[in-house]
């Protein structure tokens, strides 16, 4: 790669919140994991580059700092702004005002990924299939197929699997009005209601521009080990709590029994839905695979965590490329698109 780049890696920390080492600590653990962030700034430093870290606090002062921090590139590991998640798209227009380039979704993807209702229309416009669905607030309806039960209930504009435990998937109207209210009171936000597709649970991790895409390859989390009654879902146990059952008998790893034609399948139906919400550089697109071999599109995720234990990491490793080369190939991808757009002025 070119010069020596000096790369902000930006990240969002807000208020109360606990520092990383205290909530191990808390948890009766050391921390032995180190952050992303941290992976990346050490990724960047062998790459020959002079990363170093800005953090914004929710302070208009660290926004100012920002467009003065002299970056060539930021490399952005923002998923909120002052604890607000609907905000990351804010920064990144931010970046955009101050003519700093950065990694990742730019403002659009953002907006249209973030709000996993308007996504859905996004695919269903495009003839990617997603689950039938309908949104409530309030008592108001904004949008709703004739979906039939089960069905899985979550807030509308949430990530990390927030609002997503074993009560999100109802079958009847009781359990049904009940977790509307429940999303409603605990988030203050709308509901998605969406039919409950069962089967497997696939990632598909992409690096790439509109036009050209690479599909890494895919990954499965299995949760065939949940026990008998509890849904085969990525709840936030399963996700993060380490000391949780559900965290210890689910796995991810890439997918080695799929059928060409159903990888293709899977991977045909991930570009779709990058390109449908605009995402690039990076992204990583959830499905289902049911038994009869059809592709729903859970969710299209900008800016996916880059954690070398984690599954965008996992594909690339397959892929042939290191955890740095992960990071370079990234890196090297907002480059080109800066420079396309630069020339383009
Ligand atoms: N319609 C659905 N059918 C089956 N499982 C679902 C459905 N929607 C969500 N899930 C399960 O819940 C998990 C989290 O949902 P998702 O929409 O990806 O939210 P998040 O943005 O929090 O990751 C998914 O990974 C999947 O396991
Ligand atoms: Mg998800």
């Amino acid at each position: 790669m070119a010069d020596k780049l000096k790369i902000a890696v930006l990240y969002d920390a807000w208020g109360e919140e606990t520092p990383d080492s205290e909530k191990a600590a808390e948890s009766g653990r050391k921390r032995k994991e180190k952050e992303d962030r941290e992976e990346i700034f050490d990724a960047l430093t062998k790459l020959g580059h002079e990363p170093f870290y800005h953090v914004l606090d929710g302070r208009t002062q660290s926004l100012h700092a920002l467009a003065k921090c002299g970056a060539d590139l930021v490399f952005n590991l923002t998923e909120s702004y002052a604890g607000d998640d609907t905000m990351e798209m804010n920064v990144a227009a931010y970046l955009d005002l101050i003519g700093l380039p950065y990694t990742g979704a730019g403002p659009h993807a953002s907006f249209l990924a973030q709000d996993k209702a308007t996504a859905k229309k996004m695919f269903a416009f495009h003839g990617i299939r997603t689950p039938y669905f309908a949104t409530a607030y309030r008592g108001n309806i904004d949008h709703a197929h004739d979906v039939k039960f089960p069905l899985i209930v979550k807030p509308q504009l949430e990530d990390g699997s927030i609002g997503i435990d074993a009560a999100a998937v109802v079958n009847g109207v009781k359990e049904l009005m009940e977790r509307v209210q429940y999303v409603q009171n605990e988030f203050d936000s709308p509901a998605l209601i969406e039919e409950y597709i069962e089967g497997r649970e696939i990632y598909a991790a992409i690096l790439g521009s509109y036009e050209r895409t690479e599909v890494l390859p895919l990954v499965e989390l299995d949760l065939s080990q949940l026990p008998e009654g509890v849904p085969r879902i990525a709840s936030r146990d399963v996700k993060f709590e380490r000391d949780s059952h559900a965290y210890k008998v689910t796995k991810s790893a890439v997918v080695e029994d799929l059928d060409e034609e159903t990888t293709q399948k899977l991977s045909d139906t991930a570009i779709a839905a990058y390109r449908a919400v605009k995402l690039r550089d990076y992204g990583r697109i959830d499905m289902r695979l049911t038994a009869d071999g059809e592709v729903y599109v859970i969710e299209a995720n900008p800016n996916p965590w880059l954690s070398s234990k984690h599954e965008f990491a996992m594909a690339a490793k397959k892929s042939g490329r290191s955890y740095t080369e992960l990071i370079k190939s990234i890196l090297e991808l907002a480059l080109e698109r800066t420079r396309k757009t630069a020339a383009s002025d």
